[in-house]
């Protein structure tokens, strides 16, 4: 059984444990990232400890540690996982204290991290693309903040999941921002589109992987605000994450996206991430 890391422990994730009062369990008082493992390698490791860094910085908690230790705790559990490609998952939270809402004082944060086996995309979400459904885009305005406090964006993902569809992809006052839990990228008009990186959704790493990627195949790039009809008429949609690389979805709302199969440009850079991936 693989360990895990809690407060500087390496022990079985059974026996990890944290207290009721958590902060992270009463209030939702945390940050976290997603760290995909390919080959025992990590995949933009850097990134994910840049963004940590900035959801740590816009909750007001200090990192617990340096780079180096992030590191080399997060190369342990790798090394110590059963398969060799991962999905690394650390969290930090305000701490344990008695329920109030402003900060303890000097209490130090719960520091916890895990390995688990990444479960493969699916080939036939590949293949054949998958259906989304859209909705109003009700979580607040620190979407650029990676916190565990995901109550909205569960409720959004689990109607995507009651409808049959695989993500829910969200509009703020008539704008396209993301999905429940991943980025959107669309062909409008045969040019790459995605919303611009603000306070309304996450700056997604496989998201900038890919948009690298798109700048070294020449494929023109618009970062710009995106009309919800725009999204209804897209020739491609596709959404990106860390653990689903980028899936292209065929069907949004039970209409057809596009010709109602993955399209070129997406296919594109889906097999360029994939080299990407196997050559870290
Ligand atoms: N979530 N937007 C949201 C709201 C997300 O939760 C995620 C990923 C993304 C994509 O970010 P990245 O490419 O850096 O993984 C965008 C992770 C996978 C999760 O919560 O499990």
């Amino acid at each position: 059984m693989s360990q895990v890391y809690l407060n500087g422990v390496f022990l079985p994730l059974e026996e990890a444990r944290v207290p009721v009062l958590d902060r992270g369990f009463l209030f939702g008082d945390g940050v976290y990232e997603v760290i995909p493992v390919y080959g025992r390698k990590p995949l933009a490791l850097e990134a994910h400890l840049d963004r940590l860094e900035h959801s740590l910085a816009g909750i007001r908690l200090d990192n617990p540690l340096v780079r180096t230790a992030w590191v080399s705790l997060l190369e342990r559990l790798i090394q110590e996982a059963t398969t060799d490609d991962q999905s690394l998952y650390l969290q930090v939270t305000r701490g344990v204290a008695p329920r109030d809402h402003g900060f303890p004082l000097q209490v130090p944060p719960t520091v916890f991290a895990m390995s688990k086996p990444l479960t493969p995309v699916p080939p036939a979400w590949v293949q054949a693309g998958v259906a989304a459904v859209t909705r109003v885009d009700d979580r607040w305005l620190h979407c650029d903040l990676k916190t565990t406090a995901l109550l909205a964006n569960v409720l959004l993902r689990q109607q995507a999941l009651d409808e049959g569809a695989v993500e829910c992809l969200l509009l703020r006052t008539g704008f396209l921002t993301e999905g429940a839990a991943s980025n959107v990228v669309l062909v409008v008009e045969g040019v790459l589109c995605s919303p611009p990186r603000n306070h309304l959704l996450l700056a997604g790493i496989t998201l900038d992987l890919v948009l690298h990627l798109a700048v070294q195949l020449g494929i023109a790039h618009a970062e710009r605000p995106i009309r919800e009809e725009e999204l209804r008429s897209a020739e491609e949609i596709w959404i990106t994450s860390s653990t689903r690389e980028m899936v292209p979805v065929t069907r949004l709302d039970g209409k057809p996206v596009g010709t109602g199969q993955p399209g070129p440009i997406g296919l594109r850079l889906l097999s360029a991430y994939q080299a990407l991936k196997s050559h870290g």
